[in-house]
């Protein structure tokens, strides 16, 4: 094992961190039941630590009947029996930070599992009670109330209201298994700060918010007019105010937030990142962006031109637990994302994405800010096509089966290429299936190859950390030709990556530091490869 990262103890370390998400479900399995769990992830602290990463995001852990992969939660308290305990996972968050590895957890405060003991006593009390005040529940439209209280569409396509045997409806963005909560109800706020102030005394340094700004609904509840703002549950206002009382919470301990922020409009997304709110929030421009040198090159300079204003530090990421895996989308015709035109069967070009995807480390771990990397985007692993029998996730039942989901993205890791299921589930196999050529792309066998996705990542994270000019700090565009991007960071740091046919010369340079593939035989940098010079 390599010896551990020293812990950055500056209150800062999130300015330029690189953070590892790890969807537990499918991370590693320590007791062999096909299931990831925390006990599999403490076997693999040793190797988050050679790959050279600084945090590790959990999405949700706690106890829930996953339906929504655990999205739904149903007690915040409690982790799930299926991937161990509370106190296991105070001995994990203990054991990383020993380790060098700040922990973050997901907190989902737009809504809960409907087995949440909430939603259950609403049920139970009926119309009119205290308890359903925490909801939206209301009587439907139309002669008997037969018809939904409004038209918001949902986050999942399909309808956002359910009807409950006393004739109420309740309101749910995603599926019905999610019922909103009621963000203007004080309980509701106070019981979040608890859950904060929980996981904080645990020893978590972030906290990543879901749905970050879908939690305040216009209190009306009006039908939803397209182009006509405020939309009646994106984006309220009221949600500054919410996260302004988060962040004193998050003052006390140290902590920081990332917020899932999904905005179009520059300016209102800056909004959640003033200095009295929000520390960071998911680029998504950047991630929705095709392999494209003037989108990417719009996509960065407007986003370090929002995030200017506020003084916060931009974040990149390139994938995650709800799209499709990187190699995958840039190996296709279509390299941008949208889950709107995610189909089955979308032909795709592995070796071309695969390159692509290499030289889009470099140019992420190069950008000023922090960056994520979902589990497995460091093995290069693809989008699975799996079968419509075997496929969990709901927004594929929602989309009456033409959306293949999210599951193709969240199959379990392959460790080890001899083992059964590459190491992920004993003789059970993993709940997910894994294609026939997951041994390919085993961590163990990329460990041992100088040329694997794995080696690039582990020698371009080590790089970061000890070289000069990464993370926070200036970014300067340097002429290039049409289709590459070349600009300069600070003590000399130059990247360059050429989206052209053309192979382009490489500027004057110091030192060569990594290429995310071969030069060709005059040492220019080829088509979808870029390079780290120092100057
Ligand atoms: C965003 C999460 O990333 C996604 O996985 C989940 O389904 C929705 N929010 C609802 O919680």
């Amino acid at each position: 094992m390599a010896a551990p990262l020293p812990l950055r103890s500056d209150d800062d370390w999130w300015r330029d961190a690189v953070i590892y998400q790890i969807y537990p479900r499918s991370f590693a399995d320590g007791n062999g039941d096909g299931t990831g769990d925390l006990s599999g992830v403490r076997a693999k602290l040793p190797y988050l630590v050679e790959l050279g990463v600084d945090a590790v995001w959990f999405t949700p852990w706690y106890v829930s009947p996953l339906v929504d992969g655990g999205y739904d939660v149903a007690d915040y308290r409690t982790i799930d029996p299926a991937f161990g305990t509370l106190g296991e996972a105070e001995k994990l968050i203990a054991e990383a930070r020993e380790l060098g590895l700040r922990t973050i957890v997901d907190i989902v405060p737009n809504h809960v599992s409907d087995q949440h003991h909430w939603f259950q006593a609403a049920l139970a009390a009926g119309p009119g009670s205290p308890e359903r005040e925490l909801f939206h529940f209301r009587p439907g439209r139309g002669v008997d109330g037969e018809l939904p209280p409004n038209d918001w569409p949902s986050e999942f396509s399909g309808n956002t209201w359910t009807r409950v045997a006393d004739g109420e409806w309740y309101l749910h963005l995603f599926t019905p298994e999610q019922p909103d909560l009621n963000w203007a109800h004080p309980a509701v706020r106070r019981e979040h700060e608890e859950i904060l102030r929980f996981w904080f005394e645990r020893g978590v340094a972030g906290v990543r918010i879901d749905s970050a700004a879908l939690l305040a609904k216009d209190p009306g509840l009006p039908d939803f007019v397209k182009g006509v703002d405020p939309h009646p549950y994106v984006d309220q206002d009221e949600l500054h105010d919410i996260y302004r009382s988060w962040r004193t919470i998050a003052r006390e301990y140290a902590g920081v937030f990332v917020g899932e922020v999904w905005l179009p409009d520059a300016e209102r997304f800056a909004r959640y990142l003033r200095p009295d709110e929000l520390h960071t929030a998911f680029n998504f421009n950047f991630l929705t962006c095709p392999w494209d040198s003037t989108c990417l090159q719009r996509a960065i300079d407007d986003t370090l031109a929002e995030h200017e204003p506020v003084g916060a530090p931009a974040t990149w990421v390139l994938c995650n637990h709800d799209v499709t895996r990187t190699v995958t989308r840039y190996g296709r015709e279509d390299t941008g994302f949208d889950f709107a035109t995610k189909a089955f069967g979308t032909p795709t070009d592995l070796g071309l994405g695969t390159r692509r995807a290499r030289a889009a480390a470099l140019l992420t771990l190069a950008l000023p800010g922090s960056v994520y990397l979902y589990q497995g985007e460091e093995l290069g692993l693809p989008e699975v096509d799996i079968p419509r029998d075997r496929v969990q996730d709901p927004m594929h039942f929602r989309s009456g089966g033409t959306d293949p989901g999210r599951d193709g993205c969240r199959v379990p890791l392959p460790w080890a290429a001899d083992e059964p299921h590459c190491g992920f589930g004993g003789d059970a196999g993993p709940w997910l299936p894994q294609p026939l050529d997951w041994a390919d792309y085993a961590a163990d066998r990329q460990a041992r190859e100088p040329g694997s996705m794995l080696a690039l990542y582990r020698e371009a994270l080590s790089l970061r950390r000890s070289g000069a000019g990464f993370g926070d700090g200036p970014l300067t565009w340097k002429p290039a030709p049409e289709g590459v991007l070349h600009f300069s960071r600070p003590g000399g740091l130059i990247c360059l990556v050429n989206l052209s046919a053309t192979p382009v010369a490489l500027p004057g340079h110091r030192a060569r530091l990594l290429s995310s593939g071969p030069l060709d035989g005059e040492g220019r940098l080829p088509q979808d490869t870029a390079v780290w010079l120092r100057a």
